[in-house]
């Protein structure tokens, strides 16, 4: 299948890798739109407009399933995404909110994530009973995009971040941002390990899974391979080193332009 997947730059890596880890034989059309990062400190309206562009250009793509590799927008926008598209749309604040057992739950996300509730909303409608607290993390995106992932200053950020969902007790942590992943080790450093940290990305990759197990053939099943295309809407000299850091592949990458209409696919 030709699955696309999208996000503001890096973070959507997260959920390729996911994906790719659990359906590997397929292809995978990825759109950074660098020109607009962060998406995080966006309105609602500059969403959506995105989020109508962004489909628009993947109705071109002659893809078999959309990927929501950005929580933002999915919180935002997924609407506007399936009103545009003909193909399945596959959501990460669903995806998780769907999987979430513990009955006192903490999400990190974008402040434009956290303005929705969505991810308070979601698990509320599988289990009313769940305490959700949100903390917006605007240093977060950012600083991963210029991969000071190591610096003193990332790490006096988190544990600011971190201090009011510890007060809570927590039991499990959602990752409510695909950048937030890339982070990974410094968030475990600092949180008690009795805390589950939720990876969104994990129940995206299984409904996709078991959507696919559903429509695929045998045969296409068995063959190994990974097709890549990776397009920017800007910075795109630096992209191909993004994707030689965080996914080891140094991929040829597009330049397109969203605004533009009447893409050939
Ligand atoms: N990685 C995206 C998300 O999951 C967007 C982050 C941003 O650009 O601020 O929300």
């Amino acid at each position: 299948m030709r699955l696309g997947l999208f996000d503001s730059g890096v973070g959507g890596f997260t959920v390729l890798k996911k994906v790719i880890e659990l359906c590997p034989n397929n292809s995978f059309v990825y759109l950074a739109d660098t020109a607009r990062i962060p998406y995080g400190v966006k309105t609602a309206n500059e969403i959506i407009n995105i989020a109508e562009e962004i489909s628009s250009w993947f109705s071109y793509q002659n893809i078999d399933a959309l990927l929501v590799a950005c929580n933002t927008t999915n919180a935002i926008a997924l609407d506007v995404l399936k009103k545009n598209l003909d193909v399945p749309v596959f959501d990460l604040i669903g995806s998780a909110a769907s999987t979430i057992k513990e009955s006192r739950v903490g999400v990190l996300a974008t402040p434009s994530t956290v303005k929705t509730k969505a991810y308070t909303n979601a698990i509320l409608e599988f289990n009313p009973k769940t305490f959700v607290i949100e903390q917006p993390c605007p240093e977060f995106v950012p600083m991963i995009e210029m991969d000071r992932i190591d610096s003193d200053e990332i790490t006096y950020v988190a544990t600011r971040y971190l201090q009011p969902l510890l007060k809570q007790k927590i039991q499990s942590l959602i990752l409510g941002c695909s950048h937030y992943p890339l982070i990974t080790p410094l968030l475990t450093d600092i949180l008690p390990s009795s805390i589950k940290l939720i990876d969104p990305a994990e129940a995206l990759s299984l409904r996709l899974k078991l959507f696919m197990d559903s429509k695929v053939s045998n045969h296409t099943k068995k063959k190994k391979l990974v097709d890549l295309k990776f397009y920017v809407t800007s910075n795109l000299k630096n992209f191909p080193y993004k994707a030689k850091h965080w996914l080891n592949v140094f991929p040829e990458v597009n330049l397109v332009s969203l605004q533009k209409k009447g893409w050939v696919s």
